[in-house]
């Protein structure tokens, strides 16, 4: 078999844009360069198609300071299976490239997980990592996850749903108890999220919110242990599950916000998890479940709360998450015996064959 072209594309418009750098460095620095030739493709914040020549070990968060994507030729991939990838050049000539064998969206958030890349990749004819169209979407929005999840019979928490044209009424909303957490149903990273401890709190958060989303969901806080568990297809399509992980807050953090996630040495990992061997099975199964549900391919991390009488509730599932080398994906699979090369090798592999 001959080299594989992978087009990483990363960057992008979404709030996640720098996390997507530091994970497209992580994923471009692991691919067997005996194997694979990367073509690697940044997306600018204000959407621009580039082809870049960062040195993947640059891309990194410097003095918390996220790398983005500035500069690079101008390249688009167009909708026709026939054209490819094509470079746009000053002047009249474009210039059609060597076009790429599999693409693998290592973008976050909008524009990237939520399936509209991949129903340009659909269209473009190019395989790529990571599930399709409708489960990317799915999964990218926090009220149809939960939809979807509970017709399958897995626990979620209780949530209400406001669009802008509602009027937002406590009376609505206390049954949910306080404190609730108000988010954008499709977002990331913490993004636009609150946690409301005392009504008079709410307008302000649902404003913030709806800075990000026309959807918001208010939801009653779970009290639990904050549980991953990574899924990835094997050879033959099923969905198998990593050893689950638990976050732990430390350093007076109270929610896993964008600066306990990324910038802050605020959390403690346990890898795998330290839970009685029946619910690491129940929360395993679960993810497959989730996954399944939600018509997933190649990867998934699923994301929970345990509470203390042991439920298993799911909180959100993400269809791309982080590639960081601290990233709670690549380090649960380190820990079931996939190291970071393998998983990477293993998601292109999956994409090629579908
Ligand atoms: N219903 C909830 N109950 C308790 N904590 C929550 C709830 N929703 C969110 N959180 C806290 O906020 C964090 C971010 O929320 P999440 O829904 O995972 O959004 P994101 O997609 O931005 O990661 C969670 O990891 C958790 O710490
Ligand atoms: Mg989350």
């Amino acid at each position: 078999m001959g080299r594989i072209r992978v087009a990483v594309v990363y960057g992008g418009r979404s709030s996640e844009h720098g996390i997507s750098v530091v994970s497209a460095g992580s994923v471009m620095g692991a691919l067997d360069p005996d194997k694979y030739d990367v073509v690697p493709i940044g997306i600018t914040p204000a959407g621009a198609w580039v082809l870049t020549e960062t040195d993947p070990a640059a891309m990194k968060i410097i003095d918390r300071v996220q790398p983005s994507v500035s500069s690079g030729a101008p390249v688009v991939l167009a909708p026709d299976p026939t054209a490819g990838l094509v470079q746009l050049s000053t002047g009249s000539a474009v210039q059609t490239l060597e076009s790429v064998d599999v693409v693998f969206p290592v973008l976050h958030g909008k524009f990237g997980e939520d399936g509209t890349i991949q129903g340009l990749l659909e269209m473009a004819g190019v395989p790529y990592v990571g599930p399709g169209v409708f489960a990317s979407a799915a999964a990218m929005d926090k009220a149809f996850t939960k939809k979807l999840l509970a017709a399958e019979g897995l626990a979620v928490g209780s949530y209400e749903v406001l669009r802008p044209r509602d009027t937002v009424s406590v009376a609505a909303l206390s049954h949910l108890g306080l404190p609730v957490f108000v988010k954008p149903s499709r977002a990331g990273s913490s993004v636009g999220i609150t946690k409301v401890a005392d009504w008079s709190q709410l307008a302000d958060a649902v404003e913030l919110a709806f800075e990000h989303d026309d959807k918001v969901l208010i939801e009653a806080a779970v009290v639990g242990r904050e549980i991953e568990c990574g899924v990835l297809e094997d050879a033959d399509g099923t969905p198998i599950a990593s050893v689950p992980a638990e976050i732990r807050l430390v350093r007076g953090h109270d929610w896993y916000d964008f600066e306990a996630k990324y910038l802050d040495d605020a959390c403690e990992f346990d890898i795998p998890a330290v839970l009685p061997p029946e619910l690491t099975a129940l929360v395993q199964q679960t993810a497959t479940k989730a996954f399944t549900a939600l018509d997933c391919a190649g990867l998934a991390r699923v994301d929970f709360f345990v509470t203390d009488a042991g439920e298993v509730i799911v909180n959100e599932v993400n269809t791309m998450p982080g590639f960081t080398p601290i990233s709670m994906y690549p380090k649960m699979w380190a820990a079931s015996g996939v190291d970071y090369p393998t998983l990477v090798d293993r998601l292109v592999q999956a994409a090629l064959r579908r």
